[in-house]
């Protein structure tokens, strides 16, 4: 999370030590704040949508509840997910689901139950180095402030290997805990600049291409190897565009390399996703 005004502030007024504290007491606060909320949230939610026989609804809810503690994109974000897996489900969307950025799975996993609870033998791909992130470059302008030290326990910092999924924690996931099958599913390790190159002419095309790496290289490889594969009326999520500089700029310089003439929406949460036109 980037500093606001008021964090700007007090890091300049306070000694950095009590700054640091005040800074991870607040983000803790605020974690647990956020965890209670979305607790309430799926509570009523599930008995609201089950007493107002809404069963498209409750779905959606039990498919969230199963994989939320496997993913880092919150509320807003999977609910983004679901529904434009969902949509491209409805409307019948040729193509197959990626996810670039797995982690431990969990909005894959979300992508995957879509998939499955419409019947559609979607094939899913998902690649992820399984070795947490990696390192920033300059166009990420990234804060020294941010890298991970050990006994800095902030959420908020990121590092080369921090976002850690392990390739059997999301086969655990996938094919155990959910029972998905193994016929539809392929999980890719390795880093995406060596992947993709190679994986972009097995994927053929895609109806949901969602970026989840944080970096701008990153982003810009994903989209540079796959998006010529997203079909027509086909979407892209990119996880990070409001969150972090490199993300939205290698959005917003592949969108103008392309002139593709398209809109952004926003989650509200710092991701964004387009329709390919
Ligand atoms: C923020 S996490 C993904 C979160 C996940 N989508 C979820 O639902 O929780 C970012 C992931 O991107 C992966 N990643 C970032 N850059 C990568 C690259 N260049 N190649 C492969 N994996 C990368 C990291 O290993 C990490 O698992």
């Amino acid at each position: 999370m980037p500093l606001t005004g008021a964090q700007s502030i007090l890091k300049k007024l306070l000694p950095g030590k009590i700054f640091r504290f005040v800074y991870n007491l607040a983000s803790g606060c605020y974690v647990l704040w956020v965890k209670t909320l979305d607790e309430l949230y799926y509570f009523f939610a599930h008995i609201y949508y089950l007493l107002a026989n809404d069963r498209e609804r409750l779905a959606k809810i039990k498919r969230i509840k199963k994989i939320r503690k496997y993913s880092m994109v919150g509320r807003t974000g999977l609910f983004r997910t679901h529904d434009i897996a969902a949509a491209m489900e409805k409307e019948k969307v040729d193509g197959c689901f990626v996810e670039c950025g797995v982690a431990r799975g969990g909005c894959s996993a979300l992508m995957a139950m879509v998939a499955v609870d419409h019947d559609s033998n979607r094939k899913l791909w998902l690649f992820d180095s399984f070795e947490g992130l990696s390192e920033p470059t300059a166009e990420d302008e990234y804060q020294e402030s941010l890298r991970y030290k050990p006994g800095n326990r902030s959420s908020d910092l990121v590092a080369p290997g921090y976002c850690l999924g392990t390739y059997e924690e999301v086969e655990s996931l996938l094919f155990s805990n959910l029972g998905l099958s193994r016929d539809n599913i392929a999980l890719v390790k390795g880093w995406f600049q060596d992947t993709l190159p190679e994986f972009r002419r097995k994927t053929g095309p895609i109806a949901v291409l969602r970026i989840d790496g944080d970096w701008y290289e990153s982003t810009r490889c994903c989209l540079e190897n796959l998006y010529d594969n997203v079909v027509s009326g086909g979407s892209v999520i990119i996880d990070d565009y409001e969150s972090y500089v490199g993300a939205k700029k290698a959005t917003d310089e592949f969108i103008e390399s392309r002139s593709i003439k398209t809109e952004l929406s926003f989650d509200g949460r710092g991701g964004c996703y387009f329709t390919k036109p």
